[in-house]
């Protein structure tokens, strides 16, 4: 089993040190309208951060490893319990934005109902609530006075998402005194998120749980979930990471059925149809035809995803739609599944609205994108210090490329700013997260971060928003480092 999730006793052991009093501020803050909005004291504070997705975009619900770094953007969730019933009374700092709520558990077998038709704040509150008390089966669960302050913007692609269902999962197990390996709270918080009506990957609940102040994180879902801190080059000037928000909102619920769920149908599609060509059994993801095919093979990781991206180039037919793609009833023919298997297995939790099925592009980008991941790896591992940042740079522009041209995840205003940035002293800029706005990270030195940021300030945002606030603007882009994850917090 896993370390359990960690208590932490002072703030200093998760932020930067410049945060720290910012952050002070902002949880004595929390406790105190805690106190003022339910009339009682506090008796936990649970933590958990967003993140930000060095390289590797699209491919974890492929099966492949991704390269995420957690932020000190979070959720923090301060609550209290009740022995006198098993309601959820949750508020919400912004309490215009997120109105308060309440509600009951529905026993063990239900334990909430989640509308997921609707997009509402506290259905990742339930969907956290559901992942725990579905695993722990109690019978009278506490009631729960809650406060949450969160920081990730939401639709920012900085997973914000991930980081309230996760808090929300470790409040749960917090409040009825449960234990948890930090492994278990991010392998139910990926599922339970799902019940939001988005089928995504794993990556966010891992970076959010799993991280490790100083250093990204390298995330592997196959054979089983792994993880390893992985340390950023030693450079000088040292290597900074900025964050720009396009603030063009990308809610990955709201264009689920033609961006996000869309694309785990065309890679899962692409897996099998893979398969099929290499005389492989049937299977789900790419990562498994890889696995399979090069089981005994002597080429390296790379070579083997340069052969298989060949060989991918080979085997699809030429489609009839001038390059967009193959409608479902040609996807049928070459899978050989009739179009209602197809429907039913693959588009019925998780609905899609297209006309065309674009695997070529997306095999291509998945490729190529896992196989950058593993480069980005390697060279982390084997850093030859300022030479460095110039390889991580290429390796994440070619992954904006990628995710633009052939994974189309990509928006004109991220493309905007990335090309800003790299006008200004990035070695490396690309979407983050979902994409189709959202946010873009920008690889730079620290004596660049000024430099970059203003660039981006007045060439982007006070072009593109020219009402936009100092204030606002400072939220839009931050400068970041990689912070610790998700944590019971004791020192109040
Ligand atoms: C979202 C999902 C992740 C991942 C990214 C894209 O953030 O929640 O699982 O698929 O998009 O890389």
């Amino acid at each position: 089993m896993s370390a359990p999730v960690p208590s932490i006793n002072s703030l200093d052991k998760i932020y930067d040190p410049s945060a720290v009093p910012k952050q002070d501020k902002r949880y004595k803050n929390l406790l105190a309208q805690f106190e003022k909005v339910h009339g009682r004291k506090p008796e936990f504070v649970v933590r958990s951060p967003g993140r930000v997705n060095l390289i590797g975009e699209h491919i974890d619900y492929c099966g492949f490893g991704v390269l995420p770094m957690a932020i000190e953007r979070d959720v923090i969730i301060v609550g209290s319990t009740t022995d006198e019933d098993t309601k959820i009374r949750i508020a919400n700092i912004n309490s215009k934005k997120y109105p308060a709520r309440e509600f009951d558990y529905e026993g063990k077998e239900k334990v909430v109902s989640i509308d997921s038709t609707k997009l509402e704040w506290s259905n990742y509150f339930k969907c956290g609530y559901k992942g725990m008390l579905e695993k722990f089966q109690l019978d009278t669960p506490k009631g729960l006075y809650l406060m949450v302050d969160g920081t990730v913007p939401a639709g920012g692609g900085l997973s914000s998402s991930a980081a309230f269902v996760c808090a929300s999962a470790l409040a749960v197990v917090t409040a009825n005194n449960l234990s948890i390996s930090k492994t278990e709270l991010t392998e139910i918080a990926i599922v339970a998120e799902r019940n939001v009506g988005v089928n995504s990957g794993g990556m966010d609940q891992s970076a959010s749980v799993l991280s490790e102040k100083d250093f990204a994180l390298h995330v592997e879902f196959v054979p089983k979930l792994r993880t390893q801190a992985v340390p950023l080059p030693v450079t000088s000037p040292k290597l900074a990471f900025v964050i720009a928000n396009t603030l063009v909102v990308a809610d990955k619920f709201v264009t689920a059925p033609r961006n996000y769920n869309l694309r785990v149908v065309e890679t899962h599609m692409a897996a099998l149809f893979l398969a099929k060509k290499l005389n492989l059994p049937a299977v789900d993801t790419l990562k498994e035809v890889y696995d399979l095919y090069y089981k005994d093979s002597s080429l390296s990781e790379v070579e083997r995803f340069t052969d298989l991206l060949k060989k991918a180039e080979e085997f699809y037919p030429k489609d009839n739609s001038n390059n967009n793609g193959y409608t479902l009833d040609e996807v049928s023919q070459m899978l050989d599944i009739p179009v209602k298997e197809l429907q039913d297995k693959y588009m019925t939790r998780f609905p899609v609205e297209t006309d065309y099925f674009r695997l070529v592009h997306r095999t291509k980008h998945v490729l190529s994108e896992a196989s950058r991941v593993i480069e980005f790896h390697k060279a982390c591992e084997n850093s030859q210090g300022d030479s460095t940042i110039k390889t991580l740079g290429d390796l994440m522009n070619a992954s904006q490329e990628s995710c633009d041209k052939l994974f189309m995840c990509s928006c004109p205003e991220i493309n905007d700013v990335c090309e800003i940035a790299r006008k200004n002293g990035s070695f490396g800029s690309r979407l983050s997260g979902a994409g189709w706005g959202g946010s873009t990270v920008h690889l730079t030195t620290e004596d660049n971060v000024a430099k970059l940021i203003d660039a981006i300030k007045n060439e982007f945002y006070r072009k593109k928003y020219p009402n936009i606030t100092e204030e606002e603007l400072d939220d839009a882009i931050i400068a970041t480092k990689p912070c610790s994850g998700a944590a019971i917090y004791t020192g109040f």
